[in-house]
């Protein structure tokens, strides 16, 4: 019987130098994609997958992240005392009662593969999936909004097969990513495809493929037992993709594609599209966006 996927690992150590000053005293995780933390979307969308265990892969100076998904005694009697029923549900309900947040330290910051095997004990030999904070992925509007992780996630429950979820982004931007060789296969929305390769941040030259790692995992415990193994590779790291390329020459591994819309809130363009995208899912909101926008006098 394939096991279902009920843990997920979200690495939250990261330093968030490319968003610096914002993020000095601030956990870029933290940061409002228009009026929640991004991190809260991306915890949502791993619940609305089934998961129920969300693992925080956390450093010292970055508790207030823990605090986020923590009961806030004070903020409740007082918004209770004062009637402001509907802030209070916000603020009470971000979880479901059933859903747990634990976390784990990462002492040094050793790369994406390092972080995940921190978190092996919890993980406890169960499949799980790695969600990377600073992402958020944006399904199109004529789809349920978290469409494409819940499709992955069933993906492994129909065939116990992990998956890596890639977009297709340019050749410029190709070397600051994990890239998916398919062996010449035609990778198409919502298709699982069998990974020949993956290699981490290859030059524009030696790329495989245009389609890019983003951020969204479905793995078999086995991984853990690779990555304890795992040299450091790019950039001084334990690099996740390069167990991941050890993998899937032992037991497979799929590129799941998918043709959501993807911001990386961890630079200052992606964080601002994401807030408008966002905020234009909101019908108030996008009528003042689009009259903003307009405005030339910029
Ligand atoms: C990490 C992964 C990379 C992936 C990327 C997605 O890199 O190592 O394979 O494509 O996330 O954002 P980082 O952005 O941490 O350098």
């Amino acid at each position: 019987m394939i096991a279902k996927i009920k843990k997920a690992v979200i690495p939250v150590a990261g330093l968030g130098t490319r968003m610096l000053p914002a993020t000095k005293a601030i956990p870029k995780e933290l940061l409002p994609v228009y009026d929640r933390p991004i991190i809260e979307h991306v915890v949502k969308e791993a619940i609305a997958a089934g998961i129920t265990e969300i693992i925080l892969v956390t450093r010292s100076g970055k508790e207030a992240i823990e605090n986020h998904f923590d009961a806030h005694y004070e903020l409740e009697h007082r918004l209770e005392k004062k009637g402001k029923e509907t802030i209070l549900g916000t603020v009470k309900n971000i979880i479901p009662e059933n859903i747990t947040v634990t976390s784990v330290r990462q002492s040094d910051l050793l790369g994406l593969g390092h972080a995940v095997l921190c978190a092996k004990l919890l993980l406890n030999k169960e499949p799980f999936a790695v969600l990377l904070p600073d992402v958020l992925v944006l399904d199109q509007e004529s789809r349920d909004k978290d469409y494409s992780f819940t499709a992955m996630v069933n993906a492994w429950n129909e065939t116990g097969m992990g998956q890596v979820m890639v977009e297709r982004v340019g050749s410029e931007a190709i070397e600051n990513y994990g890239v998916a060789d398919l062996g010449g296969e035609v990778s198409e929305p919502f298709k699982s495809i069998m990974l020949k390769g993956l290699v981490e941040k290859p030059s524009p030259k030696e790329a495989p493929s245009n389609l890019a790692v983003l951020g969204r995992y479905i793995l078999p415990s086995k991984v853990l037992d690779l990555l304890e193994t795992t040299i450091a590779g790019v950039g001084g790291e334990i690099q996740l993709t390069d167990a991941l390329d050890e993998l899937l020459k032992l037991d497979g591994l799929n590129s799941f594609e998918t043709d959501a819309g993807i911001f990386d809130c961890g630079n200052k363009q992606g964080f601002l599209s994401a807030n408008i995208a966002v905020g234009m899912r909101d019908a108030e909101t996008r009528t003042h966006l689009i009259k903003l926008l307009k405005n030339s006098g910029w």
